[in-house]
């Protein structure tokens, strides 16, 4: 039920501190400062390769995570759309590992990769969150989300729960590999464990939120810009707000600009800039400099620290808590779904039940 909310979207948002940190506990020791993962006949130890497959939304939680398990295990990651991966005849050698991300377990394309993956030796493992559902049920690992069922079409809460559980895995395989020492180990479960107060508090500036959404809604173009593990909340940004609000968006790599998009920018276009302070911060900041240079109108999401340093001269700012680079991605998941929820609210489209389309996609 949607108790005092207004929408099943906006009560799934406000349930990912309580679901982010149910998931959490199937992959965390928090006393023994451990990652788990569940019990497989699946040794972590030998994969050379990880092959990642999923649409939408769960394509880019899989984004996220190629950074994170280069970054913690450098084991090389593919990754594809699900419906592209199927055709383009891929390489996979035999013994990879083929991840599979998806809400339902039932999206059409995805579970036919998932067939094809096995076809060609390679170990299945399987993000996803309805236990019953058929990719759980042909996984060699399974990896649940603990996110409760998803009613609103657009998902919010099955994205940040796979968020956890990828960053999890990436640090299981790290362990693994051996590519991973004791004090990081210890280092990367505090941070996750800090996640849900994180999630917290950014739900905490929803006000701000709805305030400034009127500044969105008349737009007939939107660009989300980003970095890094970061790159792809720019993505699932301008992907919330089209199917909820009708609102044309794109995401891009904040680097990226210059080589074409840069062209779109003029004082009709708002620009939407994901940028937590840490290591990418400054480039970034030049990045969206450059697009305030020819009169882009620019939301800067950051913390305090970065919004005093890059704040000045935005159309708006919003401000998130500051937290370790690990977990921006799930805590800047939560100002886009929040902005694209109010401004597909004040242009009163059926926020639930966008047209078009299905809450899972069980036609190839
Ligand atoms: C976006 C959205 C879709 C799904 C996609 C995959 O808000 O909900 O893009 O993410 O259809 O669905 P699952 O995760 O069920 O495979």
């Amino acid at each position: 039920e949607k108790g005092n909310y207004r929408h099943y979207m906006q009560k799934e948002i406000f349930e990912q501190p309580i679901v982010v940190a149910q998931t959490l506990q199937t992959y965390v020791r928090p006393f023994e400062g451990e990652v788990a993962l569940p019990d497989a006949d699946l040794d972590l130890a030998k994969v050379d390769r990880v092959t990642i497959v999923a649409c939408g939304t769960s394509f880019y939680a899989g984004l996220v995570a190629k950074y994170w398990i280069e970054q913690f295990a450098r084991v090389p990651v593919d990754i594809d759309v699900a419906s592209e991966f199927r055709y383009r005849q891929p390489v996979l050698e035999p013994g990879g590992l083929a991840l599979f991300i998806s809400q339902s377990g039932e999206t059409a394309d995805t579970l036919a990769a998932l067939r094809h993956a096995r076809d060609e030796q390679q170990r299945i493992a399987v993000v996803v969150n309805v236990p019953t559902s058929s990719m759980a049920r042909e996984a060699d690992l399974l990896l649940p989300t603990h996110a409760g069922p998803e009613i609103g079409v657009a998902s919010t809460k099955a994205f940040t729960c796979q968020l956890a559980v990828l960053a999890a895995l990436a640090a299981n395989l790290a362990r693994a590999k051996g590519r991973l020492s004791r004090e990081e180990e210890i280092d990367i479960v505090a941070h996750l464990q800090e996640a849900p107060a994180a999630l917290n508090a950014a739900l905490g500036h929803d006000d701000d939120i709805a305030a400034m959404a009127y500044l969105i809604a008349p737009a007939r173009d939107v660009l989300y810009l980003g970095r890094g593990p970061d790159y792809p909340m720019a993505l699932e940004g301008a992907l919330k707000l089209k199917e909820i609000s009708y609102i044309h968006a794109e995401g891009y790599a904040a680097g990226e600009m210059k080589h074409g998009p840069i062209a779109l920018i003029d004082e009709a276009v708002p620009v939407i800039v994901i940028a937590p302070s840490g290591p990418l911060f400054e480039k970034t900041v030049s990045n969206m400099q450059e697009v305030r240079a020819r009169g882009g109108k620019i939301v800067l999401i950051s913390d305090a620290k970065g919004i005093a340093e890059a704040g000045e001269g935005c159309m708006a700012t919003i401000e998130m808590p500051e937290v370790h680079p690990l977990i921006a991605p799930l805590v800047y998941a939560v100002p886009v779904q929040l902005l694209a929820y109010h401004v597909a609210v004040l242009k009163g489209t059926d926020v639930d039940q966008p047209r078009n389309l299905a809450k899972s996609v069980t036609v190839e």
